[in-house]
């Protein structure tokens, strides 16, 4: 067999024309390795000895720009603080000018509306894990266009079942790492098994979360109900969903709000399961495990919590951020 030995021009050339669909959706990306931002979605690339491209060694987190406001930019860095302080990992910059940086992208992408990928990696250098071994972290920052949703999802809704994916246990379902073997074959179940989402259960049988979303659900007698967060991620969107339901009882349209545990029963029981999520806010759920959730259509509560988040996004200085 006969294999090329490929010079520096003819690797450049081979970049440059490069081109698949998915480009389409790629806009610019800053990187602390090339020293700036590329509008070029050739050359939004990753150096193969970047520990997080060979182990995992890296965090991240995914958040929007609205109209061009980027929604909840201090929860997604609170958790993001907290996944490199689990990983021992010191970013390239402090975190504040970070935040800046990726203002400065997101404002260079010209994108009012887009989806804002965040990965801190330990850094190129050798191939072991050591993380001494990496001469120094790194930051990538890429601005990619909004998927629109399946209008379906909203107006009929979406289908859950039970994963059988071994959940990750309390100290790693609390780090949005780049080691996400977990969630992948949770995707791959969704396919699979023909339905939107999977959800994961403990060892003990507690519901856990999507493979990047959270859960909850209202109970008949108007509870809001979420898994306890000691084996999940903290969902920024849920814990949002969580201050507007608080909201909901000063009202009197819900009766309490418990994040605790939950069972596969309870889910059975469900007046309304909602899933939670930055790119999608809330979904209703109506098919559980094959059976009808409520009446099996989108329920009130799901209508309500979509609301609220519309609302936050659109008027809601306090969880916005302006690009421009
Ligand atoms: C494992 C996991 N759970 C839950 C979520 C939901 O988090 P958020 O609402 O911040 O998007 C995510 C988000 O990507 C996730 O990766």
């Amino acid at each position: 067999m006969e294999i090329p030995l490929i010079d520096f021009d003819e690797a450049v050339k081979k970049l440059t024309n490069t081109s698949y669909p998915h480009q389409n959706f790629y806009i610019a990306m800053y990187s602390s390795w090339l020293g700036g931002i590329t509008l070029n979605p050739n050359l939004m690339l990753i150096p193969i000895d970047d520990h997080m491209v060979h182990r995992g060694d890296g965090v991240f987190e995914v958040f929007k720009c609205i109209n061009g406001n980027i929604y909840q930019l201090d929860a997604h860095f609170k958790r993001l603080k907290n996944s490199l302080n689990k990983l021992q990992l010191t970013p390239p910059y402090p975190l504040e000018k970070i935040k800046q940086i990726v203002i400065k992208t997101v404002k260079v992408s010209g994108q009012k509306n887009c989806v804002i990928r965040l990965y801190i990696s330990r850094g190129p250098g050798d191939f072991s894990p050591k993380p001494e071994k990496s001469i120094g972290p790194q930051l990538y920052v890429v601005i990619t266009k909004l998927v629109p949703l399946e209008e379906r999802k909203r107006t009929i809704g979406c289908s859950l079942k039970i994963s059988r994916v071994p959940s990750k246990g309390p100290f790693f379902a609390a780090i949005k790492s780049c080691n996400y073997l977990q969630n992948v074959l949770m995707e791959l179940e969704c396919t699979q098994l023909g339905v939107d989402y999977v959800v994961n259960t403990t060892e003990q049988g507690k519901i856990g979360e999507g493979p990047t979303e959270n859960f909850a659900l209202i109970t008949k007698d108007k509870r809001f109900l979420t898994p306890s967060f000691d084996h999940i991620l903290k969902g920024t969107t849920i814990l949002r969903a969580i201050h507007f339901a608080k909201e909901m009882v000063k009202v009197g349209l819900l009766k309490g709000v418990t994040s605790c545990n939950l069972y596969v029963e309870d889910f059975k029981k469900a007046e309304e399961i909602l899933v939670f999520g930055t790119t999608i806010d809330v979904l209703p759920i109506t098919t559980f495990e094959g059976n009808l959730v409520g009446n099996g259509k989108p329920g009130k509560f799901y209508k309500l919590f979509f609301e609220k988040f519309i609302e936050d996004q659109t008027k809601n200085k306090e969880v916005l951020t302006p690009v421009l």
